[in-house]
């Protein structure tokens, strides 16, 4: 059973510089919430609420919108704003949350490790907070499903133009199992789009068990020998898959990616058209225009 899940913060957002300066990437709006909500959503909604979030004092956005406010929720009620009360109180009792500063060598391997040192020795979600899924069973809950039927590590895959295969892992395939589950012998990270093993993106969000955290800890000790580099969780993936099971699920549901310039304004467009209130009047006008 997977209770917890890790979703690290700490990176820099370069590429959607200047916007990420002041703003963290992962408090960018999509619709009428910051794309880490819409995370932590889809993992309550999945039923994972034990949540840890890797972050830098860059991020302290991040934790205050999660945060518990008494004065705020006491001020809007005494001015009769109740619905809004009611709003920032749902907000800071969602999930679970811990928050844990990154410590480590450069990498997206390292908060997985730092948050799985806390966590101990059992299987944990990995999601980023950059991308959105619209999904009946959401997307978390799809690779929880996939970790219960395979007992190993799974990761969420979505079907990319091969040209889109520079900015991705991209998962060497072994077999197809159906319902969307692949038998993974390695992952090629941002390989060329000639050189894409197959037509899979991995998209950030993963099931970690104490196997691939093994690895985690043996590429930082081999980095503390020789400081250079950075720690990857999909090398750590590649070289677990090399001797053992490792599984991707393909996700049923709509993929708003946020982490380029274009992709969010398409995300915004997409939740935008989207919504059930404002959605049909949007709709007309981006007809009319
Ligand atoms: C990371 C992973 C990559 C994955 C991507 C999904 O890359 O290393 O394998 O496909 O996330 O968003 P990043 O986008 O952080 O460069």
């Amino acid at each position: 059973m997977i209770r917890k899940a890790v979703i690290p913060v700490a990176g820099l957002g370069t590429r959607l510089l200047p916007l990420t300066r002041a703003l963290p990437k992962e408090m960018l709006p999509i619709g009428d919430k910051p794309v880490i909500e819409h995370t932590i959503r889809e993992l309550v909604d999945s039923g994972i609420d034990e949540i840890t979030i890797v972050t830098s004092a860059r991020k302290e956005l991040v934790q205050r919108h999660f945060a518990p406010d008494a004065d705020l929720e006491r001020e809007l009620r005494a001015a009769g704003k109740d619905e809004q009360a009611e709003a920032v109180a749902e907000l800071s009792s969602l999930a679970h949350i811990t928050y844990l500063y990154q410590n480590g060598p450069y990498g997206n391997g390292t908060p997985v490790l730092n948050a799985a040192r806390v966590i101990g020795d059992e299987p944990f979600m990995v999601l980023w907070a950059d991308d959105v899924f619209v999904a009946e069973v959401p997307r978390a809950r799809q690779l929880r499903a996939a970790y219960e039927a395979t007992r190993a590590p799974v990761l969420a895959l979505m079907p990319m133009a091969v040209e889109d295969a520079s900015r991705y892992g991209v998962p060497i395939v072994e077999e197809d199992l159906g319902g969307g589950r692949l038998r993974i012998s390695g992952l090629v990270e941002k390989p060329r789009p000639e050189e894409a093993p197959s037509r899979y993106a991995a998209i950030g969000g993963y099931v970690v068990t104490p196997g691939v955290v093994a690895e985690l800890e043996a590429a930082t000790r081999r980095w503390h020998d020789r400081p250079e580099g950075e720690i990857y969780l999909t090398d750590a993936l590649h070289r677990h898959a090399a001797a053992n099971p490792v599984y991707g699920q393909v996700i049923d549901g709509d993929w708003w990616d946020t982490g380029t310039p274009l992709n969010y304004l398409r995300a915004q467009f997409a939740a935008a058209l989207a919504d059930p209130v404002h959605g049909p009047e949007l709709r007309k006008l981006a007809r009319e225009s």
